[in-house]
């Protein structure tokens, strides 16, 4: 059912729209003034508003700039009486969608409303397919798993809530929270990821909050932190799970007051941020383990949304790999080559231990190392430009190139060292004597992580 939002202050007026649309099928709501329809608006969902010009208080078009910022694709049809056309022409010039001269004609009223509640219809859906299908952050899959998740992306993106995105590494939690942006109100306004993990824990809190001038050695110039340069707009929080429980302190108050403090400043800047983090921890664990603050997770787990792991939904594995492969193969300039059938049924076997982007990174090798236009299910044994990767490979027999080698020796000697620390990751890059964040970049690289 469309819902159609009148915002007039003569009641007599009000009520014969109401009869007209509610015959046509509309759900009708009303508010009386300006403020009020504005209210109205923020908390629900119309699919067009009818707006009179001259109301006492805050008149038609201030409201209509206001709704134009705000809900940039809902049409507002505006009602002008007498002597108030030309202002009407003028509305029609800041982008309402129509205007309708009073004493109203129902006819004209019915097509215009229904007209106008079409548009808005296509517009959304529009918006809608445009995000999911095209551009290089699609979400991809047609599982039942995956499109409850795309569900719920779009429910909770019009939204403001905060929304905590959970998953195993390379599952798609990055592309989520773009999705989630791009389809929010706020995709105008920039989306300002920080990568808590990659993040040395002593300049997090400078990253996120900003730093005034001689803050501290180094600290050269003043400098904004990532809140401020979201507002308006979305801050990711990804690997939300590696903050350091200072930093969760201060991350927990900049969410409960709405507003920052630079690092080494005195004044509260307040921010308008809306928040999503992402993890591949459990984090009741942590919080058990006193790891993670209990507060911050409830702050931020409005909204859970768990991205399955790949072997869960094999399902989605045809469309992403010839997806994936029509993409390699532009962007290489190849002939586009395709997977058999039993090829395709091999990879929906596999474990996935890296998900979707270990299965990208497969594709891509088999794409480019496979000779001729097809790629069986025999390119896929191990040693055949394909082959799976990790700790049990034989270094020296494996082949490639040094380069190939180096890697694999360096990500072999690392995943030892995960293992005999635990995979805790500070412990582990003392025993390296490498930064943190480093080590982070290349368990990234080659895909490290504990299995099981
Ligand atoms: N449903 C999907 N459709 C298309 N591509 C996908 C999908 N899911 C993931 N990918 C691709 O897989 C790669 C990993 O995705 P992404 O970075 O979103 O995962 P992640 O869960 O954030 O990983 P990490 O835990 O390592 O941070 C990216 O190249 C992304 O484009
Ligand atoms: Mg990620």
């Amino acid at each position: 059912m469309k819902s159609v939002l009148i915002v007039d202050d003569e009641k007599s007026v009000r009520d014969s729209i109401r009869m007209i649309l509610e015959y046509e099928k509309f759900d009708v709501q009303y508010a009386e003034d300006g403020p009020g329809g504005i209210a109205r608006v923020e908390s629900g969902d119309f699919d067009l508003v009818l707006l009179d010009i001259k109301m006492p208080g805050e008149d038609g078009l201030k409201v209509l700039r206001r709704l134009r910022q705000g809900h940039p694709d809902l049409p507002v049809v505006m009602i002008s009486g007498h002597g108030t056309i030309e202002t009407a022409v003028e509305a029609t010039r800041l982008g309402a969608y129509d205007f309708l001269p009073k004493p109203l004609d129902s006819d004209k009223l019915v097509i215009v409303a229904r007209n106008a509640a079409e548009h808005h219809r296509l517009v959304t859906e529009h918006r809608r397919m445009q995000v999911m299908v095209e551009g290089k952050d699609a979400i991809l899959g047609s599982s039942r798993k995956i499109r409850d998740v795309i569900a719920t992306i779009e429910r909770v993106a019009p939204t403001d809530v905060r929304v905590l995105v959970t998953g195993e590494n390379g599952s798609g939690k990055e592309l989520v929270a773009k999705a989630i942006h791009r389809l929010s109100r706020r995709s105008g306004k920039p989306l300002i990821e920080v990568n808590c993990a990659a993040i040395p824990n002593e300049l997090i809190e400078s990253e996120l909050f900003g730093h005034e001038r001689g803050a501290f050695t180094g600290a050269t110039g003043q400098r904004s932190g990532k809140f401020e340069l979201a507002d308006g707009g979305t801050l990711f929080l990804d690997e939300i799970g590696d903050m350091s429980l200072n930093a969760q302190a201060k991350v927990l108050r900049a969410l409960e007051e709405g507003k920052v403090e630079r690092v080494g400043g005195s004044r509260q800047i307040p921010v308008d941020v809306r928040v999503i983090a992402a993890t591949n921890k459990n984090l009741p664990e942590a919080i058990g383990a006193n790891l993670f603050r209990q507060d911050l997770y409830h702050r931020l787990n409005v909204i859970p949304i768990n991205v399955p792991p790949l072997r869960d939904r094999p399902d989605d594995i045809p469309l992403l790999a010839s997806a994936f492969t029509e993409d390699i193969c532009q962007r290489n300039g190849m002939a586009v080559k395709r997977f058999s059938d039993g090829a395709v049924r091999s990879l929906q076997a596999m474990e996935w231990p890296g998900n979707v982007r270990e299965l990208r990174n497969m594709v891509e090798r088999l794409v480019i190392m496979t000779p001729g236009s097809y790629i069986e299910a025999s390119h896929l044994e191990p040693g055949q430009g394909g082959g799976s990767r990790g700790a049990g490979d034989d270094l020296l027999g494996a082949g490639g190139t040094f380069q190939e080698f180096k890697d694999r020796a360096e990500a072999a000697f690392i995943r030892k060292q995960l293992e005999a620390s635990g995979w805790n990751i500070s412990r582990t890059a003392e025993l390296l004597d490498i930064q943190r964040s480093h080590l982070y970049n290349k368990m990234k690289k080659y895909g490290l992580e504990r299995r099981g």
